[in-house]
C-alpha cells in the first residue's frame, strides 16, 4: 500500500475539521484533510453563528462572505410561539441580542454580529478559504483504520469511488469526523454522559411564508398545536432562507415507534402547522437525529485530538453545536502550529484538553437543560401528551380569558417564556469562556467578580485566561477593533502610553525566537487611538503594563506596569507558555 507523509492529518471536513484546515494551512503547516462525503453539507443543520465564531471568520478574512450569504441579525430576533402561522399567536421573545434591552450587550462586546448561516451555506465559505491558503482536502475519502505510536499516527484511506486505500503518515491527528467519530472509537477514546435521549426529524422544505413572517422577522417560529403528539410542539420552524425555505423540526419519542416520514406525512404535517392550505409546499429532505448529552473524557490521546461533535455531543439548543466545533479548532490550530515548526514544546499541547474540555462540559449541559427548560411553556398552556385537540384547545383558551385564573395561567407563561432567556439570549455562555492551562500565566489576582448573571451576561476582563476585550479603536481613518490587533496566527502584545520598551522588546523577541510578535500602543493619542476611552475602561492595567495576547485572542499574560526589564519579563512569559526547554 502506497504511504504519503504528512504534518497533520485532518478527519472531517465539517465546520471543525475546515476551520482547523484553514488556520493550519494559513500557519504553513503542511495538512490533508480527508473526508466521508463528495462535498460540503448537503443539508442547513447548523445555522445560528455567533460573536465568537464571526470573530473567527474575520481572523481568516471570511466574515464579510459569510455575512453576504448569511441572514442578517437584525432578521433573527423574533422568536415566536403561536397554534400555526396563520393561527393564534402564544407568545414572543426577542432574541440573539436583538430585542432593545439585550442589543447594547451584544453590540458593546464584538466587532462580529450575529448571523443566521446554514452550515451547506457556510461550508463553502471556510473551504475556499482553506484552500486559497494551498490546503489538501480530499472528499470522498474515509478513514477507515488508524493507530498511533510515540513517533506518529498511521491511517488507512479508501477513496469511496475507486475502492483504492492507501496509508497516510502524520505527526499528529484532528478528529473532526462528527458525532460517530472513527478516531474516536478506534483510538480508544471515552465519553462521559448518556446518548439516546430522545428524537427528532428534519424536514428541509420550501414553501413561501413571507405574508406570515416578514412582519415579524426571526429565527425560530415554534408551532405548538393543541392535541400534539409531543411536548416541545408539532413543528418548529427553522428559516434557512427568508422567508422561502425552512427546517420543520419535530421531536418523537422512539419509545412510541418510529413516525411516518414518507413525504406525503411530511406534506400534511407541514400544511397543518402552516395553517395556510394554499401555500405550495415543496420537501427538499428529511433525515432524523438523536439527543445526546456527551462529553469526551478526554480530548486527546498521545497524538490525536478531537475537535467539535467528536468530542461534544448535544441537541441544538442554545444553537452552540457547530460554534462551538470551530472555537475547537481555533483553540488547537495555534497550538499544532507553534509545535510543528518548532517554536514550542510538545507540552503546549497539553493545554487543549485543559482548555476546552471543560467548555465542552459547559455547553452540553446547557443545551440539555435548555432542552427541559421548554417544558414549562407546555405546562404553562396545558398542554399534556395524549390530550384531545378539544382538550388543548378549551385550555388554550382559558390561558387567554377574562379571569383571576387565566391572569395566573398567563403569568406562569410569562415567566416560562423568560426562563428561555437562558437559551436565546445567553451571551456569557457564548462569549465568556475562560481558560486555566499551562498556556496562561495567572498574574495572581482573582477575576473581577461577575455583576450580572454569568450565563446571560458576558463579562469582559484581561484576566490572563479570558478573550480579549473589543473595544473601537481608530487608526488614521480607519475604524478597527483591539480584536483586529491579535490573532492571524501570531501571538501579540498591547500596551498604552509611554509603553514603547514593551514595543523594543517584542520586536526583540520575535527576531530572537522567530516568532511574529506584532506589538501596538493603545491609548489616548497613540497609534490605535482609544478615540472613545473604552479601551482605558476596559484593560485593567496601566498605561506603562501590557497584555500578552495568544493567536486565539486569549490573554497569555499581563503585566500590570512597566517592570525593570521588560525584555526579560517578556522572555520568560514567553518560554513558560510555549513550553521552551
Ligand atoms: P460534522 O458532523 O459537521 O462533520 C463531520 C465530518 O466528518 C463530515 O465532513 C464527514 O464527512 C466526516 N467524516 C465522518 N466520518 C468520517 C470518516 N470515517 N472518514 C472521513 N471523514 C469522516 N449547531 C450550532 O452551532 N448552531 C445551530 O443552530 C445548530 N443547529 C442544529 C440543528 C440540527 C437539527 C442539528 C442536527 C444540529 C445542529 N447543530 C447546530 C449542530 C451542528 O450541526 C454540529 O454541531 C456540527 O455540524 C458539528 O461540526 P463538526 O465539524 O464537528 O462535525
Amino acid at each position: 500500500m502506497r504511504t504519503i507523509d504528512t504534518s497533520v492529518l485532518i478527519v472531517g471536513a465539517g465546520p471543525a475539521g475546515l476551520t482547523a484546515t484553514a488556520l493550519l494551512a494559513r500557519s504553513g503547516v503542511q495538512t490533508i484533510t480527508v473526508t466521508k462525503y463528495g462535498g460540503t453539507a448537503n443539508s442547513p443543520r447548523a445555522h445560528i453563528t455567533n460573536q465568537r465564531s464571526g470573530e473567527v471568520f474575520r481572523d481568516l478574512g471570511i466574515e464579510d462572505r459569510v455575512a453576504a450569504l448569511a441572514t442578517p441579525h437584525h432578521l433573527m430576533g423574533n422568536n415566536v410561539w403561536a397554534t400555526s402561522f396563520t393561527g393564534q399567536e402564544i407568545a414572543r421573545l426577542m432574541t440573539w441580542g436583538a430585542g432593545i434591552e439585550r442589543n447594547a450587550d451584544y453590540q458593546a462586546s464584538s466587532p462580529s454580529q450575529m448571523c443566521n448561516a446554514p452550515q451547506h451555506i457556510l461550508e463553502p465559505v471556510i473551504l475556499e478559504a482553506a484552500r486559497e491558503s494551498g490546503a489538501d482536502i480530499r472528499f470522498a475519502t474515509e478513514l477507515v483504520a488508524i493507530s498511533q505510536d510515540e513517533d506518529g499516527v498511521l491511517a488507512t484511506v479508501r477513496e469511496r469511488t475507486t475502492g483504492s486505500e492507501y496509508a497516510i503518515r502524520a505527526q499528529y491527528v484532528i478528529g473532526a469526523d462528527g458525532g460517530r467519530s472513527t478516531v474516536a472509537t478506534r483510538l480508544g477514546f471515552t465519553f462521559d454522559g448518556e446518548s439516546g435521549l430522545g428524537a427528532a426529524v428534519n424536514v428541509w422544505l420550501e414553501a413561501d411564508l413571507t405574508p406570515y413572517t416578514a412582519h415579524r422577522p426571526g429565527t425560530l417560529y415554534w408551532m405548538c398545536q393543541p392535541g400534539n403528539d409531543y411536548w416541545v410542539g408539532s413543528g418548529t420552524f427553522i428559516c434557512v432562507k427568508p422567508w422561502t425555505e425552512w427546517v420543520m423540526l419535530f421531536m418523537y419519542d422512539p419509545a412510541d415507534g418510529e413516525p411516518d416520514i414518507s413525504e406525503e406525512a411530511m406534506l400534511a404535517r407541514a400544511r397543518t402547522t402552516i395553517g395556510d392550505p394554499e401555500v405550495a409546499v415543496r420537501i427538499k429532505a428529511v433525515s432524523r437525529w438523536e439527543i445526546n448529552h456527551l462529553v469526551a473524557a478526554e480530548y486527546r490521546k498521545g497524538r490525536a485530538f478531537l475537535v467539535g461533535d467528536a468530542a461534544h455531543r448535544h441537541p441544538p439548543a442554545n444553537g452552540l453545536g457547530s460554534n462551538t466545533s470551530i472555537q475547537d479548532s481555533y483553540n488547537l490550530a495555534w497550538k499544532l502550529a507553534a509545535v510543528v515548526h518548532g517554536q514550542a514544546g510538545p507540552e503546549l499541547l497539553d493545554s487543549y484538553d485543559a482548555e476546552r474540555r471543560p467548555v465542552g462540559k459547559q455547553v452540553v449541559d446547557r443545551a440539555m437543560k435548555s432542552v427541559a427548560d421548554m417544558l414549562p411553556i407546555s405546562q404553562a398552556l396545558g398542554f399534556r401528551p395524549g390530550q384531545s385537540a378539544e382538550e388543548g384547545w378549551a385550555s388554550l383558551a382559558e390561558v387567554f380569558a377574562d379571569s383571576d385564573a387565566a391572569q395566573q395561567r398567563r403569568t406562569a407563561l410569562k415567566q416560562a417564556v423568560a426562563l428561555q432567556n437562558y437559551q436565546f439570549n445567553s451571551h456569557g455562555v457564548e462569549m465568556g469562556q475562560r481558560y486555566d492551562s499551562g498556556a496562561v500565566i495567572d498574574d495572581g489576582t482573582p477575576y473581577p467578580p461577575f455583576e450580572r448573571d454569568p450565563e446571560l451576561y458576558y463579562h469582559p476582563t484581561t484576566h490572563p485566561g479570558a478573550y480579549l476585550p473589543h473595544a473601537w479603536l481608530q487608526h488614521g481613518t480607519q475604524r478597527l477593533s483591539t480584536l483586529d490587533l491579535a490573532g492571524r496566527g501570531s501571538f501579540s502584545l498591547i500596551t498604552g502610553v509611554g509603553g514603547e520598551p514593551w514595543l523594543d522588546a517584542a520586536k526583540k523577541m520575535a527576531a530572537e525566537y522567530r516568532i511574529d510578535l506584532p506589538a501596538h500602543s493603545v491609548g489616548a493619542r497613540c497609534a490605535y487611538d482609544d478615540v472613545y476611552g473604552d479601551w482605558a475602561d476596559l484593560r485593567e492595567i496601566t498605561d506603562h503594563g501590557c497584555l500578552l495576547i495568544r493567536p486565539d485572542r486569549h490573554i497569555a499574560w499581563r503585566s500590570h506596569d512597566l517592570p525593570a526589564d521588560p525584555e526579560q519579563a517578556l522572555r520568560e512569559a514567553l518560554d513558560r507558555i510555549l513550553a521552551r526547554p
